[in-house]
C-alpha cells in the first residue's frame, strides 16, 4: 500500500524540535510577562468575511492563499491566515474595552496560507504576535517595535535589521496613489501582468514586488513620506526619536507598505538576510480604523506578528537544562515490579527525569540505551539487589557504582 505523506508545505515537529520550540515559547512568555501583556487565543477558523473585510479583497492572502470552504450549514469558513483580524473580532465580541481602555494582548497561534512552499515559507506556520489596542500615540508604536526587537535579541538571533516607514492616513494615501499610478503608467509596458492589473486595483501592492526590473523602476517612484499628512509625519518623527533614545537601530524604507490593507501611519518589518528569499522575521504596524471597520468603536491599535519557524531557524537558544536524568534498568519479572514502583517514587524528586526501561531487553542493551539517552545515573535492580533490599546506582559520568538500601534511595538523590 502506498504511504500517506504529510500535506505539502506542512511540517512535523519531532521531540527534539519540540524541546527547542518549548524553549522559544517559554522565552516569549517570560518577555510578555515583563511587558505585562496577557495571552489570547482565538479559534483556528473564522467566517471568511472577517478576513476579506480586514486584510483586503485585492491582497494575495485573500485572493489566492486562504483555505476556505463552505460548511454543512452553508457558511463560508476560513482557516486563519493571520491573527490580527481574529483578535480584533474577539476584542469587539468580548467587549474588552469595557474592562480596560488599553488592552495589551499577545498570542502564539497557527496560521494557514496556501503559498508556494520554500525555505521558511509553509502552508501551516506559527505566529507569535502582539496587539496593543487603545493608544493612538507613538509611544505605543515604540513599545511594540521594541518588543519585536528585544524578542529577536533574547531568542539569540543575530544579523537582523529593522525597517520602518509611515504610510500616513487613508486620505493622504489617495494623493500618493494618484501620483504613483501616474508614474507607473509610464512604465506599464515593462510591468508584469499582475502589476499591470494592480495599477487599477491596488497600486500600493506593486511596491512589494520581488521582480528585479520592477524594483529598478520603483527606484524613481514618488516617495510616500513626501505625501503623508502633518499628523502622521509628527507621529513618525516622535516614534523615530523614541527608537533613537532606546538605541534601537532602524532603516527608513520608503517602499515598506506591507501586504495587508488595514495599516495606517507606522509600518515595520524585521528582516534577516540569513533567511534567503523569505527574509521577514516579523512584520507589523498601526491599524487605527480596523476595529471600527469590523463593527467596534473607533479605537487606535498597533501590533506585529513574528513567524516562529523563521525565528527558530535563526535562534541559537541553547539548552540550559540542569535536569538530572535517571535510567532504571531491571532484570527479571520481580525486579521490574520493584523498578516500576521505584520509578514512581523517584518522580517526586525535583529537577529529575526518570526513564524506566519497559522493553525487557538485556542489561547490556539497557546500559547502551542509557548512554545513548545521555543519562546521568543508571539504577540497576536484579536478583542480587532484590535479595539485599536495595539497588545498584551507577554514575555514568564518574563511573562510580554503589549499593544503596531501598529506604536511602531518595536521600541519595536529594
Ligand atoms: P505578515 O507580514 O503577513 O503580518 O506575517 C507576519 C510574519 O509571519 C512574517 O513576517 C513571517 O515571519 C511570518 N509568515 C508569514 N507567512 C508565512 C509563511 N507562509 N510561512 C512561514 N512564516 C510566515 C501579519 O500576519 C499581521 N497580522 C501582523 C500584524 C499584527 N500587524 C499588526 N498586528
Amino acid at each position: 500500500m502506498s504511504k500517506i505523506t504529510k500535506v505539502k508545505g506542512t511540517q512535523d515537529f519531532l521531540p527534539d524540535d519540540m524541546a527547542r520550540w518549548s524553549r522559544i515559547i517559554q522565552k516569549i512568555h517570560t518577555i510578555m510577562g515583563k511587558y505585562n501583556y496577557g495571552q489570547i487565543s482565538t479559534p483556528a477558523f473564522e467566517y471568511t468575511k472577517l478576513f476579506s473585510r480586514s486584510i483586503g479583497e485585492d491582497t494575495d492572502i485573500v485572493n489566492k492563499e486562504m483555505y476556505s470552504w463552505t460548511d454543512q450549514g452553508g457558511k463560508s469558513l476560513t482557516l486563519k491566515p493571520e491573527q490580527t483580524a481574529a483578535v480584533v473580532r474577539a476584542y469587539i465580541e468580548n467587549n474588552l474595552q469595557a474592562i480596560s481602555s488599553m488592552n495589551k494582548l499577545y498570542y502564539i497561534e497557527p496560521s494557514f496560507r496556501r503559498e508556494r512552499p520554500q525555505k521558511g515559507r509553509y502552508r501551516q506556520f506559527n505566529q507569535f504576535g502582539i496587539e496593543t489596542i487603545g493608544s493612538p500615540f507613538p509611544e505605543a508604536d515604540a513599545e511594540v517595535i521594541s518588543i519585536a526587537y528585544r524578542t529577536c535579541q533574547e531568542l539569540g538571533i543575530t544579523d537582523f535589521e529593522l525597517y520602518i516607514n509611515s504610510i500616513g492616513s487613508p486620505e493622504c494615501r489617495k494623493k500618493y496613489i494618484f501620483e504613483l499610478v501616474q508614474y507607473l503608467q509610464k512604465y506599464s509596458d515593462s510591468l508584469s501582468d499582475i502589476s499591470k492589473r494592480r495599477i487599477n486595483t491596488n497600486p500600493l501592492r506593486i511596491l512589494d514586488t520581488k521582480d528585479d526590473k520592477e524594483i529598478e523602476i520603483l527606484e524613481g517612484a514618488p516617495n510616500i513620506l513626501e505625501f503623508i499628512d502633518s499628523d502622521s509625519l509628527e507621529h513618525f518623527k516622535t516614534l523615530l526619536a523614541l527608537l533613537d533614545a532606546s538605541k534601537i537601530p532602524y532603516t527608513v524604507e520608503k517602499k515598506l507598505v506591507r501586504g495587508l490593507d488595514y495599516y495606517n501611519k507606522t509600518t515595520f518589518e524585521i528582516r534577516s538576510n540569513r533567511l534567503g528569499a523569505q527574509s521577514a522575521i516579523c512584520g507589523g504596524g498601526r491599524y487605527d480604523s480596523l476595529i471600527n471597520q469590523l463593527g467596534g468603536k473607533e479605537t487606535a491599535a498597533v501590533g506585529f506578528a513574528m513567524g516562529l519557524e523563521r525565528a527558530s531557524m535563526l535562534s541559537n537558544l541553547g539548552s540550559t537544562s540542569t535536569i538530572r536524568f535517571i535510567y532504571i534498568a531491571s532484570i527479571g519479572d520481580n525486579a521490574i515490579k520493584r523498578a516500576f514502583k521505584l520509578a514512581e517514587n523517584l518522580r517526586s524528586l525535583e529537577n529529575s527525569k526518570i526513564h524506566l526501561d519497559v522493553t525487557r531487553r538485556s542489561i547490556k542493551s539497557q546500559f547502551r540505551e542509557a548512554n545513548k539517552l545521555h543519562s546521568d545515573f543508571v539504577i540497576v535492580i536484579g536478583d542480587n539487589e532484590l535479595e539485599k533490599g536495595g539497588c545498584t546506582i551507577k554514575n555514568l559520568l564518574t563511573k562510580d557504582e554503589q549499593f544503596v538500601d531501598d529506604e536511602k534511595i531518595i536521600a541519595f538523590f536529594n
